[in-house]
């Protein structure tokens, strides 16, 4: 059988990402270029800030991607960029250069959604993987529990009520002190603590999450007691958000009895969260995390998702829009 290879773009939020991907599996090249110097000053991403660097490196990462993969644009058989949820006009970069890629080339525009890639991140790490499986999406912007029951069917079986888990992580970060973005910070200084505080945990029902209580919480704690352990509050903070995703997942496999985990989103670079899940290994689970640079976005993964998109015959217009709140 022919190989095809998908041309990933990635602008969603503050990362400039071109790929080429194999067969959905193999990355030919990845080019990640980030904006987080540019953002740090601010304390957080900028929306104008990002779409405007987006639109200065656009063509030079994907110039970059190409000559890394030795390949032309000829050779490509898909283009497939992000195309939401995200940022509006930083998505609005990366799919409108898509648009006059596919268009100037002539090869199918095959919209993904940044989730969906988040989720494919797996497929790069494990050659093996194969839907059916549990999803724990936890990044930035989302928190969801998703049952994969294909490369292209999705069902979302719990989600965040109010704030997404990444977005706990860098506001615990910068009431703390340590900057953005707060996720890899708040890990490397919990590594120092113990996790001695006692930290409230919301549970509903179904398998939803909150994590607007335990944020506040920390918040009134070190404003309180500002001489507090920091290292202990974030040691504390992990191993509580932890318990509430390993409990909800707990339910999702006694409602689906599917034993395979696999991980997705920035937060599952996180190693107190990683180390947990590994554990459950031992309760006869599966479990599956993508490599620590696919845990953040980049364009390998938004192409191997645009692979099974195009495999299911998947095809745009080129008046397809970004689309912010994007849903799986
Ligand atoms: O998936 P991602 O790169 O972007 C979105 O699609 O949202 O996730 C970014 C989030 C940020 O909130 C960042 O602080 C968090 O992932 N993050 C981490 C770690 N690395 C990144 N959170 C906890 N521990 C980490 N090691």
């Amino acid at each position: 059988m022919k190989d095809i290879y998908t041309l990933g773009i990635e602008s969603s939020c503050d990362e400039t990402s071109v790929a080429i991907v194999k067969n959905g599996r193999e990355i030919v090249s990845n080019i990640i270029d980030t904006q987080i110097p540019i953002h740090e000053k601010y304390g957080g991403v900028v929306p104008e800030i990002a779409s405007r660097n987006h639109i200065e490196a656009i063509s030079r990462v994907t110039k970059k991607a190409l000559e890394d993969a030795k390949m032309t644009l000829e050779q490509i058989d898909a283009v497939t960029p992000t195309y939401g949820p995200g940022l509006v006009g930083a998505l609005l970069v990366g799919l409108s250069y898509a648009k006059a890629l596919s268009f100037a080339i002539n090869k199918p525009f095959v919209g993904v959604n940044h989730i969906q890639g988040h989720i494919a991140a797996n497929y790069i790490t494990y050659k093996e993987l194969e839907p059916p499986f549990l999803c724990v999406m936890m990044s930035g912007g989302n928190t969801q529990i998703i049952h994969v029951k294909d490369y292209t069917e999705f069902e979302v079986l719990g989600k965040t009520r109010d704030d997404a888990i990444g977005e706990a992580f860098d506001k615990v970060a910068r009431v703390v002190g340590l900057g953005y973005p707060g996720g890899p910070k708040v890990d490397k200084l919990a590594q120092e603590g113990k996790p001695i505080i006692d930290l409230p945990k919301t549970h509903f029902e179904n398998m939803d999450f909150s994590f607007s209580g335990i944020k506040t919480a920390v918040i009134n704690l070190h404003h309180k007691n500002p001489e507090i352990n920091k290292a202990d509050l974030c040691a504390s903070f992990e191993k509580t958000v932890t318990e509430i995703l390993i409990e909800n997942v707990k339910k999702a496999m006694k409602l689906t009895g599917i034993k395979t985990i696999a991980l997705a989103g920035g937060v599952s670079a996180n190693s107190y969260i990683r180390k947990a899940f590994m554990e459950l290994k031992q309760e006869g689970m599966e479990i599956y995390m993508p490599d620590l640079k696919l845990c953040t976005d980049n364009a390998a993964m938004i192409a191997s998702a645009g692979y099974y998109n195009y495999i299911q015959g998947k095809r745009d217009e080129l008046n397809l829009n970004a689309i912010p709140n994007l849903k799986l």
